[in-house]
C-alpha cells in the first residue's frame, strides 16, 4: 500500500494520513488513531488495517 492509498474508504483517509498521525503524536491504539483521524470509524473494516499501520510503525 502506498501513501496515496486510500486507507479507510469510509473516511476517505490514506494511509500517509494516518502514518502521520501515529507518528507526530505518537499514538499507539486505534481508539488514538479513530480520534485524532476519524479513520475506522465507519464500518470498520479498515481497523485490521491500522493496527498492521501501529505495529509497523511502533514496531511492536
Ligand atoms: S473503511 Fe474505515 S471505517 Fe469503513
Amino acid at each position: 500500500m502506498e501513501r496515496d492509498d486510500i486507507l479507510c474508504t469510509c473516511m476517505d483517509i490514506t494511509k500517509g494520513e494516518v502514518e502521520d498521525a501515529i507518528k507526530g503524536k505518537k499514538l499507539t491504539t486505534v481508539e488514538q488513531v479513530q480520534e485524532e483521524t476519524d479513520a475506522g470509524t465507519g464500518c470498520g473494516s479498515c481497523i485490521e488495517d491500522i493496527e498492521d499501520l501501529l505495529k509497523e510503525i511502533n514496531n511492536t
